[in-house]
């Protein structure tokens, strides 16, 4: 008969931490009134030994005297009930679970914005009840519980949450109605797995068990939840609230036990069934072996079965042994496992207690021959039975890849470890493990059919949980630690933190946008990491690289200033401009006009993502948080560049042109040449024409003089001609001029005498 657990089971972590708080409140305050403000767990045993060192229940706070601890328990309470304790001056021991206070402190933001928020729980839960409680103002926030209702409230809803016991399938169906309505609708995923985990852990078991024992308060819906559960897999189910009301009629008609417990059931509750059971496993396993040893008696040993008897007589060639029944059994030498040198009679003498395996029942003498090699098989198999029972860890050796996995030995037992249990990463090969001694789990055991399959992932994997305990115990939200990149996702990477891994979520690598975690992390790399979150429950951890630096926009002006000068990465291009990349986390846009001199219409002509382009700062705008770059005044001025164009131009077109000048210059000289010649030959010709026209010349000047002889003795002689009449006129007129003197003296004188 065996007795399983189901795993988890019992107290979740919200319900362990109220309990432990409340006793070290009662045993902190000695002499002073403990109260939880309802009962502190729907579990009587656990609430009647609390009440025993001194903690009371109480639902109204008026019934606590001043100057009393008022312990809230992990359901959590209204905010007006910590007001009023507070205005009472009673002393408050919070052990509202982490998980139900996320839930308040939504509420409590959304509704102080004026917004409204939905519950979907159990209005009169307690839970439900607090939560509520921590809105802002009444009214802002209703309940509701299954999809009915949700068609039926309007879409005024800003965020949805859910009772942390609230089922996750119903409360999938009620969201996908609400987000029908309203598709703005912020949800919330604030149910704790705490009991989902232990509702499969015991649906998971009732499946292989005769009988299911399931303990739990009869006033915990969560108990009584787990029971049906239970019930549907396993007929034989029992449903108790301690030890004393388990009466089982016949134990041993049962050959597989399971217990299980719901989350408001302590570790000591279950511990206690599961010893009660044990002792009656016992009591029936007493009687068996007097049964056994009375049959024994009258039986010989058969074949292969396994014989303890006292040694009768040793000898150097076999040990005698009297195995108390009509025959002694024989172990010769070959079948005792001797070392080198070593005498029978080094390690068996008479009295001993030996055990052996029978190999023949009859070896024509009469007597049993047994083995002690064999044996030693059957107790390797014992103590992977026992390893497998205790769930402890055995070394094995690889000694053949098979198909399919690897055959692996314990001692002189050999089982197998499929490929998928090699490890906890994917094997392509199983030829790498070949020789190594892992330790591994045994997850089966079939020793009369000689199998046994084992685990090294299972191994792995239970090596991890205790490293995470470990490192749990010492780890707080909030540290920066060293880790390594271990291996990537779409979403993340996962970064090893001495033992577990942890979760760096994609927006958490860097503070500016991502694609894939490979472009800033590179495998084995080693980083510090910021812990974000720690889920104890689902053993899960949550990193930030991004936040071991800066926030860029924090320490703007140590790096920035107007007019600086940069190089940055083109990241998006928009119709209207362009986002640049700083630095990660930090873009600046460069407007339309400021990319170029020359008038741009589509950006993409111009840049492409991914270019690395100079620019200069503009503007700064720490409040809005934006930064106006320009490229364009990285730019040399456009004219300039026009001339160089032209310049440039000129000088390859002067330099095609080149060889046609030299080709006309020597064309031109070759034409003087020629000209020259010309012009020689006309001066020749011109100076014989010149010699003529001398001559010419010269015949005409002849005939000339002559003619001008001619001309100059008519002319004398006309000269004399008018000469003389000439001088006759003078003459002529000289005589009349004296006459005409003459008469003018005559008139003269005959005045003066009148
Ligand atoms: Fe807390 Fe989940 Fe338990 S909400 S109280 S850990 S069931």
């Amino acid at each position: 008969m065996k007795i399983r657990k189901a795993e988890p089971s019992g107290f979740c972590f919200g319900v362990t931490r109220a309990v432990d708080m409340a006793e070290k409140v009662v045993s902190d305050y000695p002499g002073q009134r403990v109260f939880s403000y309802g009962q502190l767990i729907h579990n009587r045993g656990v609430t009647e030994k609390l009440k025993s060192k001194g903690l009371e229940t109480t639902e109204e706070l008026s019934e606590i005297p001043g100057g009393s601890v008022l312990l809230i328990r992990s359901h959590g309470a209204p905010k007006g009930v910590y007001d009023e304790a507070n205005e009472r001056g009673l002393q408050i021991a919070d052990a509202t679970c982490p998980y139900v206070i996320k839930i308040q402190k939504l509420i409590q933001e959304v509704t102080s914005k004026g917004l409204s928020g939905l519950v979907v729980g159990d209005p009169n839960h307690p839970e439900v009840k607090g939560i509520i409680g921590w809105a802002q103002s009444q009214g802002l926030v209703d309940v509701i519980q299954n999809e009915q209702q949700a068609h039926e409230i309007d879409n005024k809803y800003h965020i949805v949450v859910a009772q942390t016991t609230f089922e996750r399938e119903k409360y999938e169906a009620i969201v996908k109605v609400l987000q029908e309505k309203n598709p703005d609708i912020q949800v919330k995923d604030t149910i704790c797995n705490a009991t989902r985990e232990r509702q499969d852990a015991a649906r998971d078991l009732a499946k292989e068990t005769d009988l299911m024992i399931v303990i739990g308060g009869k006033n915990s819906s969560n108990s009584k939840k787990l029971a049906e559960i239970c019930e549907k897999y396993c007929p034989c189910t029992v449903f108790i609230e301690n030890i004393q009301e388990l009466s089982l009629k016949n134990p041993e008609k049962y050959s597989r036990i399971g217990v299980a417990a719901g989350a408001s059931t302590p570790v000591s509750d279950i511990e206690e069934v599961i010893a009660n059971m044990s002792e009656v496993i016992t009591e029936r396993n007493e009687m068996e072996d007097y049964l056994e040893a009375i049959e024994k008696s009258l039986r010989l040993p058969r074949l292969g079965e396994i014989v303890e008897g006292t040694v009768h007589q040793v000898t150097d060639k076999e040990v005698i042994v009297n195995l108390g029944c009509k025959k002694d059994g024989v172990i010769p030498k070959e079948e005792l496992t001797l070392e080198a040198d070593q005498k029978i009679t080094d390690i068996f003498k008479e009295g001993d207690t030996v055990q052996a395996k029978v190999i023949k029942t009859d070896d024509g003498d009469g007597t049993i021959m047994l083995s002690k090699k064999k044996l030693q098989v059957n107790e390797n198999w014992e103590e992977i039975s026992q390893a497998l029972d205790d769930k402890e860890t055995i070394d094995v050796k690889v000694v053949r890849v098979v198909n399919g996995g690897v055959i692996a030995s314990y001692k002189e037992v050999a089982g197998f470890i499929p490929l998928s249990q090699l490890s906890d990463r994917f094997v392509e090969n199983a030829e790498e493990f070949m020789g190594h001694v892992l330790p591994v789990k045994i997850s089966r055991v079939d020793k009369f059919k000689g199998k046994a399959v084992f685990s090294h992932k299972a191994y792995l994997a239970e090596e991890r949980q205790s490293k995470m305990a470990e490192i749990w115990e010492k780890l707080s939200v909030g540290d920066v630690i060293e880790g390594t990149v271990m291996r990537f996702t779409d979403y993340g990477a996962f970064v090893d933190i001495g033992g577990i891994d942890g979760l760096l979520h994609i927006s958490e690598i860097s503070w500016g946008k991502l694609k894939h975690p490979q472009e800033v992390l590179s495998i084995g790399e080693k980083i510090n990491v910021k812990v974000l979150s720690m889920n104890a429950e689902r053993g899960k951890i949550s990193l930030g690289l991004k936040q071991t630096q800066p926030e860029p926009w924090t320490v703007i002006d140590d790096k920035y200033q107007v007019g600086q000068l940069l190089v940055g990465k083109v990241v998006q291009i928009k119709e209207y401009g362009a986002f640049v990349e700083l630095e990660p986390g930090l873009d600046g846009l460069v407007h339309i006009s400021e990319v170029a001199h020359k008038r741009v219409t589509d950006l993409n002509d111009e840049l492409k993502v991914g270019q690395e382009v100079n620019t200069k700062i503009l503007e700064i705008d720490k409040e809005k948080k934006r930064i106006s770059l320009s490229i364009k005044e990285t730019l040399e001025p456009p004219i300039f560049e026009e001339q160089k164009e032209e310049i440039e131009e000129g000088a390859e077109d002067m330099e095609e042109n080149k060889s046609f000048f030299d080709q006309v210059k020597d064309k031109a000289e070759d034409l003087m040449e020629d000209a020259k010649e010309k012009v020689e030959e006309f001066k020749e010709d011109a100076e014989a024409v010149l010699e003529d026209a001398k001559a010419k010349a010269a015949e005409l000047t002849d005939d000339a003089k002559e003619k001008a002889e001619v001309f100059k003795d008519k002319a004398e002689e006309v000269l004399e001609d008018v000469k003389e009449k000439a001088e006759d006129v003078a003459e002529d007129v000289k005589e009349k001029v004296e006459k005409a003197k003459d008469e003018i003296e005559d008139a003269l004188d005959k005045e003066e005498t009148e």
